[in-house]
């Protein structure tokens, strides 16, 4: 009994290693992108979407097709790329100066911040801005935190290139003033509710204000999100003054 069972499964793995070259049976029916790319071996294009396993996208289901374009319904390769440009095409959605436009689709928020800032100016001019792509990784899979972030922007902004090379201590000041506003934020928020009593409206303040750097962000207009920053702390303190 027990051996007809894993023979069973030895034939269904050697039928799905025989398909992988044509697309994989398994996924073509939900995303043929996915299907048979997982089953190139080699090439330069084997292995590429290797950081989508796993990411935030993957679990939100955002498929390939959502940031390159194509049908990820066919299982051929040729009908599949219809409109799927490589990087290096300037009318790819893929383009590195066309990823605002193909991430802000959905994030709207962060690219009308994003577009208004030096950063979006001077990669649309000079090419030398960060992207979103830049920052958060191709398959946008990493947030940088206070820990990181320093380490990121000095790779531009340092006194060698001489673009305003003050800016990652700034920008680490920054994320630290956010962080700090979510936890005195939240702190208020979860005492209020175990007192049982009505939130005060200083709350809704530093909720409305932390919310006002997150959305200033994207303009990298630093001063601003340290001042909401600061502001959201302050009012999530007088909150939980009102709460004695
Ligand atoms: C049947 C197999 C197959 C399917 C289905 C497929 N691809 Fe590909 N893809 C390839 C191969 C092979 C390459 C390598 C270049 C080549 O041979 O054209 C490639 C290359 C690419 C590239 C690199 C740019 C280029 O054009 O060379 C991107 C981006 C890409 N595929 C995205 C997608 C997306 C998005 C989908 C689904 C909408 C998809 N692929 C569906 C096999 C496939
Ligand atoms: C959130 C958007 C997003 C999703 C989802 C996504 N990609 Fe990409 N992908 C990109 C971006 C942006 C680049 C170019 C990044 C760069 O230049 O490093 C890229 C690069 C690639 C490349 C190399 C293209 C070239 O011309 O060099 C391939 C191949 C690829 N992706 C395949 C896939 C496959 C297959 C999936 C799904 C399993 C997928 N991607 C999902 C955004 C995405
Ligand atoms: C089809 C819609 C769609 C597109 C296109 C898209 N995203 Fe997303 N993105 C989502 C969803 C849905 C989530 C998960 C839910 C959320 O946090 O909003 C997400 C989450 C994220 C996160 C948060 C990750 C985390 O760990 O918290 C980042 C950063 C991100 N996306 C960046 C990008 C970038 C960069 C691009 C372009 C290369 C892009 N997204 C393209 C829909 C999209
Ligand atoms: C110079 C670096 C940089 C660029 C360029 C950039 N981001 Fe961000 N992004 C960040 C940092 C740092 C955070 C975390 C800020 C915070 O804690 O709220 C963030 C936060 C986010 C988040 C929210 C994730 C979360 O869970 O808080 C999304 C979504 C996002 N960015 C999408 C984008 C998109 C889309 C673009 C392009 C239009 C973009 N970003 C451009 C650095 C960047
Ligand atoms: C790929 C290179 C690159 C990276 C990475 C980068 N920047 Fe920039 N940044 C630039 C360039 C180029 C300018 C325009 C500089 C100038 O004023 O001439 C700029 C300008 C700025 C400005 C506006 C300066 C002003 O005076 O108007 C701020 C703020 C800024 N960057 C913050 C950051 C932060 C924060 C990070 C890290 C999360 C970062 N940058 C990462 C290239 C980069």
């Amino acid at each position: 009994m027990a051996r007809g069972i894993a023979g069973s499964g030895v034939l269904l793995a050697f039928l799905l290693l025989v398909a992988a070259p044509w697309g994989g049976i398994a996924l073509a029916a939900e995303d043929g992108c996915a299907g048979c790319h997982d089953g190139l071996k080699s090439g330069a294009m084997a292995g590429r979407h290797a950081d989508y396993r796993g990411s935030v996208h993957e679990r939100a289901g955002v498929g390939c097709d959502s940031c390159h374009g194509g049908n990820p319904r066919a299982a051929d390769k040729v009908d599949a790329h219809k409109g799927v440009m490589p990087a290096a095409d300037k009318t790819s959605r893929i383009h590195f100066q066309n990823v605002p436009e193909t991430c802000g689709a959905c994030h709207k928020g962060q690219r009308r911040g994003f577009v208004t800032s030096r950063h979006y100016r001077e990669l649309e001019s000079t090419g030398q801005g960060p992207n979103c792509v830049t920052c958060h990784g191709s398959m946008a899979t990493r947030v940088m935190g206070v820990d990181t972030i320093e380490q990121f922007c000095i790779v531009c902004h340092n006194p060698k290139r001489g673009i305003a090379p003050e800016k990652p201590w700034e920008a680490a000041t920054a994320l630290t003033l956010m962080d700090q506003a979510d936890t005195l934020t939240r702190w208020a928020g979860e005492f209020a509710e175990l007192a049982g009593k009505k939130p005060p409206p200083a709350l809704d303040t530093a909720r409305r204000e932390l919310a006002a750097a997150r959305t200033v962000w994207h303009t990298f207009d630093l001063e601003q999100v340290r001042a909401h920053a600061r502001k959201a702390s302050a009012a999530a303190v007088e909150a939980r003054e009102a709460l004695r």
